[in-house]
């Protein structure tokens, strides 16, 4: 097994190293990112040995038996462990993901576990997410109408309609996109970035919406739509199989075609 280095530069240092029982037949290592801003320590990262004979299959159940059995201070997001509520993101093996979906398996020797990049860490492997909650927010995801519906009557859509749809309203905002695009990563206060410009589409493609064209205008702006570069890292790394990346250039369509 090769020896775990950390960069030459790195303020990171090399953390604790919880080692498997004797007993263990299947033990692999789970390299994970700790950071206790309580501590004024740099941040770690610590070892944890785990016996996956005695483990389930996903990265997710692999965090919880070591919160559990070993470290109780380990801290994560996490609620459904199916891959709806979109919390457990993180970077796993290099790649943004969900942790709840990602299998153990997957991953060749050593699994190396940081908190989804380019963000402020609150503890461990929790990003702040309060810019692109402000930032989805501001796009005002839910329906718009000019007209109050009586009582009893429900807003129609034809299936034609309800099908474009898809591929959108699928999204569980994990933001494994956003903090995979360079994009994002350098203009994340002004950029919306993928997640949110999908969740700006999903409502301008929605039939029974009255806002498309105010919901354009406000995108109409060099930095919140415009900085997509068409990188695509934001659909490669998608744990849902969704295509941001295809919804931000319909939007960009929308735009030339209304001029
Ligand atoms: Fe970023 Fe995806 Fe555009 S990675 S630049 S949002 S195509
Ligand atoms: Fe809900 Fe992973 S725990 S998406």
């Amino acid at each position: 097994m090769a020896e775990f280095r950390l960069p030459a530069n790195s303020k990171m240092t090399i953390g604790k190293l919880y080692q498997a029982s004797e007993n263990a037949s299947r033990v692999k290592s789970f390299k994970v990112y700790r950071y206790d801003p309580d501590d004024e320590e740099n941040p770690r990262i610590d070892t944890f040995q785990i016996d996956l004979d005695e483990c389930g299959p996903m990265i997710l159940d692999a965090l919880i038996k070591i919160k559990n059995e070993v470290d109780t201070t380990l801290t994560f997001r996490r609620s459904c462990r199916e891959g709806i509520c979109g919390s457990c993101a993180m970077n796993i093996d290099g790649t943004n993901t969900l942790a709840c979906l990602k299998p153990i398996d997957e991953v060749n020797g050593d699994v190396k576990i940081y908190p989804l990049p380019h963000m402020e860490v609150i503890k461990d492997l929790v990003p702040d997410l309060s810019n692109a909650y402000a930032q989805l927010e501001s796009i005002e995801p839910w329906l718009k109408t000019k007209d109050t519906p009586t009582k009893d009557t429900e807003r129609v859509q034809s299936i034609d309609d309800r099908a474009k749809l898809d591929g959108m309203w699928e999204c569980v905002l994990c933001f494994s996109c956003s903090t995979s695009c360079p994009s994002y990563w350098w203009n994340g206060d002004k950029y919306l970035g993928p997640a949110i410009l999908l969740q700006a589409y999903r409502w301008i493609a929605d039939s029974r919406d009255d806002y498309a064209k105010e919901r354009l205008d406000s995108l109409e702006d060099p930095f919140k739509l415009y900085r997509c570069h068409t990188i695509m890292n934001c659909t490669k790394t998608c744990p849902k199989g969704l295509n941001p990346a295809k919804a931000i250039a319909e939007i960009k369509k929308m735009m030339v075609l209304r001029q």
